[in-house]
């Protein structure tokens, strides 16, 4: 039996590993949203489902003048958790875990689909205050404040 000896005391290794970086749950801290924000990202390279996969946005991005067709409902809806310069740091954000997502970052890491996806269907699947607008907005409604997002924050 000594032989598995260096197995189990490398498998008990894992497990505290595993166990610290999953700590964020406990205790809110600068170090732990961090943590957070990585799982989050690993979490987000999930593949977008049915019926999601093949939207695009039907405003394009060809028309400056669109640019500006969700602004009031970025106001309405997303502004106190995403911020005005969407960077994940409005008046409800403060101390969430997981963190508010900068959507300048969003914006160079998924495609329309993906954003349609998480702004329909909300956090849920990641534990997380995104709140789902399915029931909230339009579909025009949602492809409008993308087209907003995607003209006001980082290009992508
Ligand atoms: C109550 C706070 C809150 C509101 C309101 C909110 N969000 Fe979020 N949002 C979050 C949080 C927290 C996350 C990060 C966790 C997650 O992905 O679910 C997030 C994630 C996202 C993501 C995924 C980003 C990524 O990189 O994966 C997008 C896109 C997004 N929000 C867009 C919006 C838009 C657009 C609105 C308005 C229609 C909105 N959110 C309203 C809290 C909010």
């Amino acid at each position: 039996m000594t032989q598995f000896a260096p197995l189990a005391l490398l498998a008990a290794l894992a497990m505290a590993t595993a166990c610290t970086s999953a700590g964020g749950a406990a205790g809110p801290s600068v170090a732990d949203a961090q943590g957070a924000a990585d799982a989050d990202l690993s979490a987000h390279g999930a593949t977008v489902p049915e019926p999601y996969t093949s939207m695009q946005n039907p405003y394009g991005y060809a028309d400056p003048s669109l640019a500006n067709l969700g602004a009031g409902l970025y106001t309405q809806h997303c502004n106190h958790c995403h911020g005005s310069q969407g960077s994940g740091d409005g008046t409800r954000a403060k101390g969430r875990i997981p963190v508010v997502s900068d959507l300048n970052a969003a914006n160079l890491e998924h495609q329309d689909n993906y954003w349609f996806w998480r702004i329909h269907q909300g956090g849920k699947a990641f534990q997380s205050a995104m709140p789902a607008f399915a029931e909230v907005l339009t579909d025009d409604e949602i492809w409008r404040i993308i087209t907003y997002c995607r003209w006001h924050f980082s290009n992508f």
